[in-house]
C-alpha cells in the first residue's frame, strides 16, 4: 500500500471525526466505528484530541484547536467544593459531548463520573497546559493566553498538583487509572506516565504565566518544585545495568534523611535476572512507578517516550531509552509501534494487580497491547534525538497494517499480531498518530510545539 495512498485515508477519516458546536468545530470524536455501539467513544477526550490538535496547528488550522482551549476552559470548576460528588477546582474533565436542549446545544463534561469505575482524569489538566503552550507557540497569539481566564485556568491547574497534597515527595500523587490508562493497572501513587506530563505541565506554565502580582506565588511554587522533580526523576526512577547492581545490594530499614534507600525497596521485590537478562549494557529506562518500598520496573512507553520529548531525561539517559527500544524492538515495538506497556502483568499478578480485569489480561489493551497512537511520541523522541532511523523504521511497521485493519485503537499479543479484542475501528488517535509522525519526520521543526530545552 503507497504511503501516500494512506495519508490520504488518514486525513479524510480525520476530517469525518471533527465535531461542531454551535457551528463551530471544536474537537474531534474518540472513534467513529460504524459496527459497535459508541458508548463514550462519540465524545471528545481531552487526552485523545492532543494528536489532532497538533495536526490542525501544524496545517494551519488553529481556530479550532482555539474553540477546543476555549471550550473546555469553560467546564473548568473554578470554586471549591464541599460535595464529594463534584469535581475539584482546576480539574479538567476526561472527555465532553455535545447535548441539545430546546434547540439549543450545550457542553457536557465527563470527569470521570460516568466513566467506568468512575476514575479520575489527571492527566486531562497537565495535557490541557500543554496544548495552550502549543498553541501559543504555534500562533504566535499571546493574547489568548494572557486573557486573565486563561491565567486563573493554568494557575488552577497547578494549585490543584502543587498545593494541597498529603505527601511529601516531589512527584504529584494521583490514584489508579488516573491517566490513558484509565482501568486499574497497579498505577496509584507516582505514576511515570503522569510526572513526565506534570513536569511538561510546570514547564509549560512557566513560560505563560505572566510575572505579575497575582501569579508571584505559583511562579515560585512551580521553580521550588522543578529542581527536586528532576532529580527524583533522574536519580530515582532511572534503571539501567549499573543503577540495577545499586538497587541489588541496598541497604533496607534505614532511618533518617541519609538513608540511600530512601524509598526502602526490598530487593525481593524486584526481578533481578530478568531484568539483568532482558536490560542491554547501552540500554535504560524510567520505572513505572515509585512509592514507599516500591519500584514498579514496567517499561511504560508514554512516559518514557515523553520524557526524552520534554528534557526530563538528560540527553545520556535518552540516548538509552532509544538504546534500548532499538535492541528489544521485537518487545518494545514489534509487529505495531508501540507497546503501552512491558512485560503485561500475568496469573495471580494479573488477578491481584488489575482486579482480575477480563479486557485487560495479559498482553491485551492496557496490559501489554501495542497502541499506534504513540507511534507519535516515538517519532518525537527519535526526531529529538536525531535518531529518525527508529522513527522511520516504526512507521513503515505501522505502515503495512493500519489502513488495511481500518484503524484499530490497539493491537493484541505479546508481539502486536492481533487487532485488539475490544478494539474499535476508526479510532481517530490512532489516524493522528500516524499522521502526526509522517508531519514530524517531514518536518522536524515542528518538535519545537512539544519540546522543551533542556537545562544544564
Ligand atoms: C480508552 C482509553 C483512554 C482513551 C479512551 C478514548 O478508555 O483507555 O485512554 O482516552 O479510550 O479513546
Amino acid at each position: 500500500m503507497g504511503s501516500q495512498l494512506i495519508e490520504e485515508q488518514a486525513w479524510s477519516a480525520l476530517e469525518k471525526s471533527i465535531i461542531y458546536f454551535r457551528g463551530q468545530p471544536i474537537g474531534t470524536i474518540a472513534a467513529l466505528d460504524p459496527e459497535i455501539a459508541a458508548l463514550n467513544y462519540d465524545q471528545c477526550f481531552i487526552r485523545d484530541f492532543i494528536s489532532s490538535a497538533l495536526l490542525f496547528l501544524i496545517k494551519g488550522r488553529p481556530e479550532i484547536v482555539r474553540n477546543f482551549l476555549e471550550a473546555t476552559l469553560t467546564l473548568q470548576p473554578k470554586t471549591g467544593q464541599l460535595d464529594c460528588s463534584k469535581p475539584s477546582r482546576g480539574l479538567m474533565p476526561a472527555s465532553f459531548k455535545i447535548q441539545s436542549f430546546n434547540g439549543q446545544e450545550y457542553l457536557k463534561a465527563d470527569f470521570g463520573d460516568h466513566a467506568i469505575g468512575r476514575v479520575a482524569p489527571a492527566d486531562a489538566c497537565l495535557w490541557w497546559v500543554i496544548l495552550l503552550r502549543a498553541y501559543t507557540l504555534s500562533t504566535q497569539d499571546t493574547d489568548l493566553v494572557e486573557r486573565e481566564d486563561f491565567q486563573e485556568g493554568i494557575r488552577l491547574v497547578l494549585e490543584l498538583c502543587l498545593v494541597t497534597r498529603f505527601d511529601m515527595y516531589p512527584m504529584v500523587l494521583v490514584p489508579d487509572a488516573a491517566s490513558m490508562i484509565d482501568r486499574r493497572m497497579g498505577l496509584y501513587g507516582h505514576p511515570l506516565d503522569i510526572q513526565s506530563l506534570f513536569f511538561a505541565a510546570l514547564k509549560a506554565s512557566l513560560e505563560m504565566l505572566v510575572p505579575n502580582e497575582t501569579n508571584q506565588f505559583m511562579i515560585r511554587a512551580v521553580e521550588n518544585r522543578l529542581i527536586p522533580l528532576t532529580k527524583q526523576i533522574r536519580e530515582n526512577y532511572w534503571l539501567d545495568p549499573d543503577r540495577l547492581n545499586v538497587i541489588y545490594r541496598f541497604q533496607v530499614e534505614e532511618y533518617g534523611e541519609e538513608a540511600l534507600n530512601q524509598f526502602n525497596i526490598y530487593s525481593d521485590s524486584i526481578p533481578f535476572y530478568r531484568l539483568a537478562n532482558w536490560l542491554p549494557e547501552a540500554g535504560g529506562y524510567l520505572a513505572g512507578n515509585l512509592g514507599p518500598s516500591q519500584l514498579d520496573c514496567r517499561f511504560f512507553s508514554l512516559g518514557n517516550l515523553m520524557a526524552i520529548i520534554v528534557s526530563l531525561t538528560d540527553e545520556q539517559q535518552s540516548h538509552k531509552i532509544l538504546n534500548l527500544i532499538e535492541l528489544r524492538w521485537n518487545d518494545l515495538v514489534g509487529h505495531m509501534p508501540m507497546k503501552l506497556c512491558y512485560p503485561a502483568l500475568e496469573d495471580s499478578d494479573w488477578r491481584i494487580v488489575t482486579g482480575a480485569d477480563p479486557k485487560n489480561r495479559p498482553w491485551s489493551y492496557h496490559n501489554g497491547g501495542s497502541w499506534p497512537v504513540l507511534l507519535w511520541m516515538l517519532t518525537a523522541a527519535a526526531k529529538k534525538m536525531d535518531r529518525g532511523e527508529l522513527a522511520h523504521h516504526a512507521i513503515a511497521v505501522a505502515e503495512r497494517r493500519l489502513m488495511e485493519d481500518h484503524w484499530p485503537e490497539y493491537y493484541d499479543g505479546p508481539d502486536g499480531r492481533l487487532i485488539g479484542k475490544e478494539a474499535r475501528t476508526c479510532q481517530t488517535w490512532t489516524i493522528t498518530g500516524y499522521l502526526l509522525a509522517k508531519e514530524l519526520l517531514a518536518n522536524p521543526d515542528h518538535l519545537k510545539l512539544i519540546t522543551f530545552a533542556e537545562e544544564q
